[in-house]
């Protein structure tokens, strides 16, 4: 059957198209952005008054809650199933739920004031811990960007690279036996600070989604305003890979992107040369190293208000078959990769194999 829209405009899916991503402004529940903020600073351990005790300019904290996707975001979630040619082509397990996995972005009174250039960002990516990648992988077809903070201009935005599409799509199309996270080592974003010149940066309200392309480059930007920024940022994953040889033409709004950035209308020689991987998120471990420390917090201070451990709301104390669930919806229940993984937020070393089979937090 023809792909139909219902959700998406006409104007949305020729910006998407064009410029690989796509706001949808109001589309998270108040209530998930009230109660999710809400023990923000009892997780960080900080005072939100006192920007003495923001003892770190950038962090990744690990999920407690979560909630199924279309319930989070109902409308931005159907315009994400169009985008990719239907419901039924998600993953009905991986990355099904949205969370609370923040990702805080505090800047410093150093950087305050200040201005940046785009070419002159240090972390361009996409984001991939966890599969080999071909052309046609589909485990991250959509980084999607949850804005819990209002995120003004200058404020610590994601950066977007549009036209460094073009030159990633290029370099998995040159390497049909796939590529094995982290990518450092190949310089697979250089050319986002030597050739790319169509940028953008996320200026949000608390509530807005973007949709985001998996092959578009994106890095994180010095926030000049020191305040809290905050979001969340998961994925949409496929069961199949995408299909870039469509006799009838049909293709999803994401095969076009890939196909308008290497000026195809199909690519039917491409052959993956090896098997397709998927492991333990590489990134995941130093994150979920930090659940024991969140918790220990809010239980502390949930005893400090009268109340006890039941009172904190987190699968990580909801018993081992609520964690083994948890687990098998962000890819913790794979065994690690063969790039093992990253103990700590700058660690980019790429063979650290921890002891245990499984990431054991107990
Ligand atoms: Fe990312």
């Amino acid at each position: 059957m023809p792909l139909t829209y219902k959700h998406l405009t006409p104007e949305e899916r020729a910006f998407f198209v064009e410029h690989g991503w796509l706001r949808v402004p109001n589309a998270i529940k108040p209530k998930y952005l009230e109660e999710w903020m809400s023990n923000l600073w009892v997780r960080l351990g900080w005072d939100p008054e006192d920007k003495s005790t923001w003892t770190e300019e950038y962090l990744k904290m690990p999920r407690h809650r979560e909630v199924p996707t279309d319930e989070f975001c109902p409308e931005a979630w159907a315009k994400m199933c169009e985008i990719v040619g239907g419901e039924d082509k998600i993953d009905p397990v991986r990355e099904r739920y949205y969370g609370d996995q923040m990702i805080c972005n505090f800047g410093t009174e150093e950087m305050k004031g200040g201005t940046h250039d785009f070419r002159e960002l240090k972390g361009w990516h996409t984001d991939n811990d966890w599969y080999r990648q071909f052309l046609d992988s589909s485990g991250n077809a959509l980084t999607i960007i949850h804005c819990f903070t209002d995120i003004p201009a200058n404020g610590g935005g994601t950066a977007l690279c549009e036209d460094g599409i073009k030159h990633l799509c290029e370099q998995f199309y040159a390497h049909p036996e796939g590529i094995d996270p982290p990518f450092d080592s190949l310089n697979l974003y250089q050319h986002c600070k030597t050739e790319c010149s169509k940028f953008a940066q996320i200026e949000a309200k608390a509530g807005d989604v973007f949709i985001t392309h998996g092959m578009i480059p994106h890095a994180h930007t010095p926030n000049h305003l020191h305040y809290p920024r905050i979001i969340t940022n998961p994925h949409v994953n496929l069961a199949e890979p995408f299909n870039l040889n469509r006799p009838d033409g049909d293709y999803t709004l994401c095969e076009q992107v890939i196909l308008r950035a290497l000026g195809r209308d199909s690519i039917p020689e491409y052959k993956p040369t090896r098997e397709r991987l998927a492991f333990y998120p590489r990134t995941a471990f130093y994150k979920r190293e930090k659940v024991r420390d969140e918790l220990q917090r809010m239980i502390a201070h949930a005893e400090s208000q009268g109340g006890s451990a039941a009172d904190v709301d987190s699968v990580y104390l909801r018993g081992e078959e609520a964690i083994l669930e948890h687990e098998k919806r962000n890819g913790y229940d794979k065994a690690f990769g063969p790039t093992g993984v990253a103990a700590q937020e700058k660690d980019q070393r790429p063979t650290y194999i921890p002891p245990a089979p499984r990431h054991v937090l107990v």
